[in-house]
């Protein structure tokens, strides 16, 4: 298990799978401060389709995504191409990064050092200082540059944590195999959620 991670960027690009970030973001809420947020433009699009969310960028409020949770406005939400971040310097970087849903488009500008907006950068960052970033790619099939790019970042130091759920749990419902992802990815962020499937081992018991 890894160390707890203490303050968290959660970064959403135009990746299929929106409602892995909106599960992170709840989950994660109890156990960050800060806990920025950071939408790539594209992804606004693919919220809109998956969520039903019509928002531009300039007019996002966290409470869009997780409508009546108390602690919604502790969410720091940053722009796009908002470089005066404090995610976009090493000086106050977090100690940790999830980039859910990652697009291969995101993967291949990480993998070149090729910033352009502020996940781009605020990535970069975690490698550079050799913090921790969990990227969540969603695409099918894989390319041999999506491959490339996936090994390129991984030799970087990132985790690459496909969005691809296991069944052994039985899932009855998408928010089961929404959880399953989400859990994970708690895992590489030092929260153990006692609620997670694990195997072998039934919920809530003592490990
Ligand atoms: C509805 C929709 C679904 C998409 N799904 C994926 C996907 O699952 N994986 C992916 O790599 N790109 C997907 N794309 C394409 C990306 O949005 C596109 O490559 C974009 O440039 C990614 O930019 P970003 O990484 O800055 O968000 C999708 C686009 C749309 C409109």
């Amino acid at each position: 298990m890894p160390e707890p991670a203490r303050s968290l960027t959660v970064a959403i690009t135009g990746a299929s799978g929106a409602r892995y970030a909106v599960r992170l973001l709840e989950r994660a809420l109890p156990h960050f401060e800060p806990l920025y947020l950071t939408i790539s433009r594209p992804a606004f699009q693919v919220m809109e389709q998956e969520l039903g969310l019509k928002s531009a960028p300039e007019e996002f409020s966290p409470a869009l995504l997780l409508p009546g949770h108390p602690q919604a406005k502790r969410i720091c939400y940053c722009q796009p191409y908002d470089f005066g971040a404090p995610i976009a310097s090493g000086s106050a970087a977090p100690d940790a990064m999830v980039i859910v849903p990652c697009s291969m488009g995101t993967v291949g500008r990480l993998a070149a050092g090729a910033s352009d907006d502020l996940i781009h950068r605020a990535a970069d960052v975690m490698l550079k200082e050799r913090r921790r970033l969990i990227l969540v790619p969603r695409e099918t099939p894989l390319s041999l540059v999506h491959l490339r790019n996936l090994l390129a970042v991984t030799e970087a130091g990132a985790v690459v944590l496909p969005a691809s759920p296991g069944f052994y749990h039985r899932p009855q419902t998408v928010e089961d195999l929404i959880d399953f992802v989400v859990s994970r990815i708690l895992d590489h962020l030092g929260v153990r959620d006692p609620a997670a499937k694990r195997w072998g081992i039934a919920a809530n018991e003592p490990e």
